[in-house]
């Protein structure tokens, strides 16, 4: 059988042939649209789009193609929803928060939601070449950076074998940071050790060959950094205690840490996940955009002038015999829009709260679809004390306070000042930063923060801090599926409501990430042209 006979046999869709190795990934250029200018029968057709983020945008960038005519409603001043950049000036006042005004200095910031790109994202990277926005490389694991496992003296635990209680015995590796390198490579010299010791005493598996063991074994020297009696002693890879260079001496090698210490040091918590290796939209090669990720918004935005309407809060989406009216509110007065088709990128929380003729399983997947509590902070310091005093540049610190990860800048190393990420949280704890005013959640991240970098205490300037489910107009981080969601409610979101199209993030299974709005606004321009074609 051939390859194409077994294409044509197995009628596998491009997903399935990919999956099996037989395709490359598609470039985004090889999606289903009509190429630029060579399909323009959407004919002035009049489309209005529901929100200026990154689906509503490409929505309407794609459409304008085909000879559409859109219009973008957008409650915001800005472009661009949940991808969004704080710099100095930038201003944002939550759902019953106070005004906030970021103090950064010119050349600092962070990216308050979207913040990577993952190297196989190729629709997104695409329309950053198509669009012309600078990327490099955003360092989203680094080994320099440090763990650090908090734990209470007072925590209480069951004795073993049952009975009564006693104080639980606070790990030595606990409250205290740690590299990543010395935990991973200690780990890894341990484990391997073990399974080599196995090996050699032929205890592993009886239908290994000789020569199969050897090289299991070689294999597992190298991944653990055993010496030639299999054993781990520490390695050069988790660092040194005096760096190798000019002079008599090679550098001294730091001491592994114990493997029972290891064990009970707490960092087999979730929180402390080797994420860089182990989940696919976070290994290298990640990217962001040259100074911002509101970059790629800008970029749209750019392309689209005249056709967003900003400061437009939509009230009411109607069906007509036409197709839609849309009630919106514009400078404090009611206004309406009408138009053949809408296309709805409202987060699934804000499209709830609208009066809207849209049909019982669209408005049962808005109740019923949660969306994620997170939340960031921003703070600017002095000095990058994290590149001056710990050789980290970039990359992330995982710790089980509520802060839960520190992000350093993946831009401006050896600047003067720089703008870290103190926290950026989830659910429970992102719920109850995000509960606190402002002033507290500063408190909250430098208390916090200084326990792995003590430099907070002298160097820290100034913060912004957002919990997205406070942010208006988004009222929630992403969609957050499980099977029955899926199952029940996210079909709804794939087809039209009549002249009504879904399209976000929510309406992908690549939800929290800028490809599912892409993908969305793709899938809904196919869709809409299919029709009328
Ligand atoms: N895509 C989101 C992130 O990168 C969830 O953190």
């Amino acid at each position: 059988m051939t390859r194409r006979d077994f294409i044509n046999r197995t009628s596998a869709g491009y997903a399935g042939l990919s999956a099996w190795g037989l395709l490359r990934a598609a470039p985004a250029a090889a999606f289903s649209l009509p190429a630029n200018g060579t399909d323009t029968h959407g004919n002035g057709r009049r489309v209005v789009i529901l929100g200026a983020g990154l689906a509503g945008m490409a929505t309407a960038y794609e459409l304008g193609k085909l000879g559409y005519d859109c219009t973008l409603l957008e409650a915001r001043n800005r472009s661009g929803g949940r991808v969004w950049t704080i710099r100095g000036g930038t201003s944002e006042t939550e759902l019953g928060g106070t005004p906030q005004t970021s103090q950064f200095a010119p050349g600092n910031y962070f990216n308050a939601g979207a913040a990577r790109i993952p190297h196989h994202h190729q629709l997104t990277l695409q329309y950053c070449r198509e669009l012309g926005v600078p990327l490099e490389i955003f360092n989203g694991s680094n080994e320099a950076a440090y763990l650090y496992n908090h734990q209470p003296a007072s925590g209480l635990t069951a004795a073993a074998g049952g009975g009564a209680t006693q104080p639980a015995a606070v790990s030595p590796l606990a409250n205290r940071r740690m590299r990543i390198k010395e935990y991973h490579n200690d780990m890894r010299g341990y484990t391997t050790e073990l399974l080599a010791k196995a090996l050699d005493q032929g205890q592993l598996d009886q239908n290994l060959t000789k020569e199969d063991v050897e090289k299991l074994v070689d294999f597992l020297k190298n991944e653990g950094d055993l010496n030639t009696a299999h054993l781990y002693k520490g390695t050069n890879r988790r660092g040194y205690k005096t760096q190798p260079g000019a002079g008599p001496t090679p550098g001294e090698v730091v001491d592994p840490y114990g493997l029972t210490d290891l064990l009970r040091s707490g960092f087999m918590q979730p929180v402390f996940y080797n994420v860089g290796d182990y989940i696919y939209e976070q290994q290298t090669t990640l990217m962001q955009p040259v100074g911002g990720m509101d970059a790629i918004p800008k970029a749209f935005e750019a392309r689209l002038a005249g056709k967003i309407q900003f400061n437009a809060r939509v009230t009411e989406l109607r069906k007509t015999e036409k197709g839609v009216r849309v009630v919106y509110q514009k400078g404090g007065k009611p206004a309406e829009m009408e138009a053949e088709f809408c296309v709805c990128t409202l987060p699934l929380p804000v499209l709830k709260n609208i009066e809207s003729d849209i049909s019982g399983t669209v408005k049962r997947a808005a109740d019923f679809v949660p969306y994620i509590k997170t939340g960031k902070i921003g703070l600017q310091f002095k000095r990058r004390f994290w590149e001056e005093d710990d050789g980290i540049y970039g990359g992330i610190s995982r710790t089980n306070m509520d802060i839960n990860q520190i992000w350093y800048p993946s831009y401006g190393f050896m600047k003067p000042t720089g703008v870290l990420i103190g926290y950026y949280n989830f659910y429970g704890r992102a719920e109850a930063v995000g509960a606190l005013p402002v002033a507290e959640r500063q408190q909250l991240a430098l208390a916090q923060g200084k326990q792995i970098h003590p430099q907070y205490a002298t160097e820290f300037e100034n913060a912004f801090s957002l919990a997205w489910h406070r942010i208006p107009h988004s009222e929630g981080g992403w969609a957050m599926y499980d099977d029955a969601t899926r199952r029940k409610q996210y079909p709804a979101l794939l087809e039209p409501d009549g002249p009504i199209y879904f399209a976000g993030e929510h309406t992908t299974y690549l939800t929290a990430w800028m490809a599912g709005a892409l993908t969305s606004a793709r899938r809904a321009v196919e869709a809409i042209h299919k029709r009328v074609g």
